[in-house]
């Protein structure tokens, strides 16, 4: 009796230490986030104003279970990708500069929040962010010069918010940019010249719902591997029938209610082409038989211009009614009234 007793009293004090140097390390057997990242993310947390997705984390657990607003690296355990959504606690608040603490993101997304004001300047240190995603915010100020110098830039979407100012010709530095959305803003001044200069990457340019003016410049037609132009409802003026041609690749032209004004008649149409809207310009000429000869087209509108002549009998173009085509000069045919016979 009195060695097993003695055993067991021996044993307690043991399994007592094994729990000290164990129990307040949670963690044990899990990566916790780099230090460095904590310490970002409490940042963050205190300019947010204690987020409701950030409430219940304090930095002793893993921040990479707060799932719901951000991605790690399984490897690293560096935080990747920030999310940050609609939240009243934050209406108001700045973007944390402190965003720029977690060296490792790649991705900033942050849609539909009442944060005000600019983009902090220390982002400019984020060398490996690919995408940044300001989506519906309230953000105002000037689209920032440094983001040109944000070479891992592959996306970058400042849509829906109060971005004001011209926009930085610099931005066609970025190489590998292939999504470029700057629509529903309300920026001004021309497409800066540069952007004829922009890599073969580049597939998307959005800056639709803007107060953008003047000539488009000719060197947008370099962009022959763009897929979609969206300039519609600006203030462009003049020819911007050098984005056409029959070996580009777009798949979407969107021109709608500028005030352009060039010959529609022998543009090349690209084979892709799926979504046309050239309404409430003073384009003139005649609608191209190249049209016609597209099986994928899904969206056409011509209206509100100077166009004349027949209406191809052909493709998919007797698939739209008459709203697609009407308040022209003297455009005709199906599903116009017939062309007067002459
Ligand atoms: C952090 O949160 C944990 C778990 O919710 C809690 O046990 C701990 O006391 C908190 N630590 C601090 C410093 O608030
Ligand atoms: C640009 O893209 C290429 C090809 O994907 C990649 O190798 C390169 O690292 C990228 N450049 C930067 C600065 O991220
Ligand atoms: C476009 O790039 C070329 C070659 O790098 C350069 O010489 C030219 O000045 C650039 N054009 C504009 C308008 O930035
Ligand atoms: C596209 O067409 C133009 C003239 O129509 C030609 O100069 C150019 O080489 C063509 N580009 C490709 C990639 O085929
Ligand atoms: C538009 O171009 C066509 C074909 O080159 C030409 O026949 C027509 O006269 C031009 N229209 C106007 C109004 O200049
Ligand atoms: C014409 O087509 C448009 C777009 O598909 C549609 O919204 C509209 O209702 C149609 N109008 C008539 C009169 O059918
Ligand atoms: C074409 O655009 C006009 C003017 O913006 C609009 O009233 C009409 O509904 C549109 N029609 C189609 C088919 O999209």
């Amino acid at each position: 009796m009195q060695p097993k007793l003695k055993q067991q009293k021996m044993g307690n004090p043991i399994l007592l230490l094994l729990f000290i140097i164990f129990f307040p390390f949670p963690s044990h057997g899990q990566k916790l986030c780099h230090p460095s990242d904590v310490r970002a993310l409490l940042k963050i947390k205190a300019a947010l104003n204690n987020p409701s997705a950030m409430s219940s984390w304090n930095g002793t657990t893993d921040c990479c279970t707060l799932y719901a607003i951000l991605y790690c690296d399984p490897t690293t355990n560096r935080v990747n990708n920030l999310i940050i959504n609609n939240d009243p606690r934050i209406d108001g608040r700045t973007i944390p500069s402190a965003i720029s603490q977690l060296n490792y993101l790649t991705s900033i997304i942050i849609f539909h929040t009442g944060l005000v004001g600019s983009i902090p300047p220390s982002f400019a240190n984020l060398k490996y962010l690919q995408e940044l995603y300001l989506y519906g915010n309230r953000l105002s100020g000037p689209i920032p010069e440094f983001l040109s110098r944000m070479q891992s830039l592959t996306t970058l979407r400042l849509i829906d918010n109060g971005f004001s100012g011209t926009i930085p010709a610099s931005l066609s530095d970025l190489r590998n940019l292939s999504y470029l959305t700057l629509h529903s803003n309300k920026l001004t001044g021309t497409i800066p010249d540069s952007f004829g200069n922009f890599s073969t990457q580049l597939q998307v340019l959005e800056l639709e719902d803007n107060r953008l003016s003047g000539e488009v410049p000719r060197s947008l037609g370099n962009l022959d591997s763009l897929t979609e132009i969206h300039l519609q409802n600006n203030e462009f003026t003049g020819d911007a029938s050098f984005l056409f041609g029959t070996n580009k690749s777009a798949g979407e032209i969107y021109l709608g209610n500028n005030a352009f004004e060039f010959n529609f008649s022998d543009v090349g149409i690209p084979s892709g082409l799926w979504g046309l809207d050239i309404s409430r310009n003073k384009i003139f000429g005649s609608i191209p038989e190249g049209l016609a000869t597209l099986t994928g087209l899904v969206v056409l509108n011509v209206s509100d211009n100077d166009l004349c002549g027949e209406i191809p009998q052909a493709g998919k173009l007797q698939t739209f009614n008459n709203s697609a085509y009407r308040k022209n000069k003297c455009l005709c045919g199906n599903p116009l009234p017939p062309c007067p016979k002459s």
